[in-house]
């Protein structure tokens, strides 16, 4: 049994919410129903803490000698807020505090699932785009509303997801600690190798699939050290981190912490080359300095290496960005891949147009030696992470 709280934002799909809170109690989950001021005008306390079983408190003012501002979101295993409002979301992205659900969010160290209910013109509000983009460069996830009828005549893209849908999205993150007791090494990002001072040869990696690997590993009770290659996202709870730039840095800190660690997920962009010699000053144009060509150099494989290295029972996680005009082509490279890097998994997707780059969700296929394949549906990258993480546990009992 989970700790899950269901924050109810003050739209008019609060009816519908009442159906989410039946489906975790029916699962056997402790909910704690915590509404907004403005959610009590929609559906009212009486049926919260009738279907939820337990007190509803919507203010920080209630129940202060258990200091529940601060106890809820601590004790919270989930926390789950639907509708998710274009004001929740604003007041959540900005850090406020000014009710009991706004608190429990910035006490609360578990996944947040926000599933948004609004108009279709304050979901493409420039200042609600900048909100879930925060929101999900926390680590929240925000799922994506329905389109389809909204309260009047006008329809488009802001109906709340179904109720089941954004329960199983959810529960994908209630995963239990079945990690615990296990080192696992995550690479993320994209290693830069320097040209000169100012200038660098980089990939596009944002290193959000990497960090969504380290926060799912991490609350699924793994010892995780994230290997961070030049991302701009806040360190997930419970991981520690260390910052590289370049690939031969990356090498040195991955081999350091691979010696002992029971998995090793190479989710970062390594570079191939780097220049074979760096400029200590800019390269200025029509200067003695000005470069006709840069030479490179190629950097070591560390997916190469690591497998190389193997200890028995370590099992070794490389990725493959493909492109591939089908989607069976890109499944023929990936098995190619897996073969030539003798991983134990691979984690391939499918790149073309840019797809994966910077965006909240990805679409995998994971490959594993013994022939396995496995196919997930297009989701928010934390949901991807708990997929990957659950391929690579099955593969660990196969072994
Ligand atoms: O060969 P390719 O770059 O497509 O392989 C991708 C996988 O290999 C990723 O897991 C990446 O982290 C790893 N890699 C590496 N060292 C390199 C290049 C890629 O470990 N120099």
């Amino acid at each position: 049994m989970s700790s899950v709280v269901v924050g109810v934002g003050g739209g008019i799909a609060a009816y519908k919410v009442a159906g989410l809170v039946r489906l975790f109690t029916e699962a056997g989950h402790d909910v704690t129903v915590v509404p907004t001021r403005a959610a009590l005008q929609f559906v009212g306390e009486p049926t919260w803490a009738a279907l939820s079983g337990n007190p509803v408190s919507t203010e920080v003012w209630d129940r202060v000698h258990q200091v529940n501002h601060v106890a809820v979101g601590k004790q919270a295993d989930l926390v789950v807020i639907a509708p998710a409002t274009a004001d929740l979301m604003g007041r959540a992205a900005a850090g406020l505090a000014d009710d009991l659900l706004t608190a429990t969010l910035l006490t609360a160290t578990c996944p947040l699932v926000f599933a948004p209910a609004m108009h279709t013109e304050m979901w493409m509000h420039p200042a609600t785009v900048a909100n879930v983009d925060t929101l999900r460069q926390r680590g929240a996830v925000v799922v994506e509303p329905d389109s389809g009828r909204l309260t009047g005549s006008d329809s488009g893209p802001g109906r709340l997801p179904e109720v089941e849908a954004i329960f199983r999205i959810a529960t994908e993150l209630l995963a239990p600690p079945d990690l615990a007791g296990l080192k696992i090494v995550v690479t993320a990002g994209g290693t830069r190798e320097p040209i000169d001072p100012v200038r660098f040869l980089g990939n596009r990696s944002s290193g959000k699939q990497g960090y969504a690997l380290a926060a799912a590993a991490a609350r699924r009770g793994a010892d995780v050290t994230l290997i961070s290659a030049n991302t701009s996202l806040p360190p997930p709870p419970d991981v520690a981190v260390v910052s590289v730039e370049t690939a031969a840095q990356l090498a040195t800190q991955v081999h350091k912490y691979a010696t002992d660690a029971d998995i090793i997920a190479m989710a970062a962009a390594v570079a191939d080359f780097r220049p074979t010699e760096v400029s200590r000053v800019k390269l200025k144009k029509d200067s003695a300095a000005e470069p006709d060509t840069i030479a490179l150099e190629r950097n070591p494989d560390i997916l190469l290496e690591l497998v190389a290295a193997r200890s028995s029972g370590q099992v070794v996680v490389g990725f493959a960005a493909e492109t591939g005009d089908e989607s069976a082509e890109v499944l023929e490279y990936g098995r190619k891949k897996l073969a030539a890097k003798g991983c134990d998994v691979l984690v391939v997707n499918d790149v073309s147009g840019g797809e994966v780059f910077d965006r909240h969700d990805n679409e995998v296929i994971v490959l594993d030696r013994f022939g396995g394949q496995r196919q997930y549906p297009r989701s928010d990258k934390s949901v991807v992470a708990d997929q990957i993480l659950d391929a690579v546990a099955d593969y660990r009992d196969q072994d």
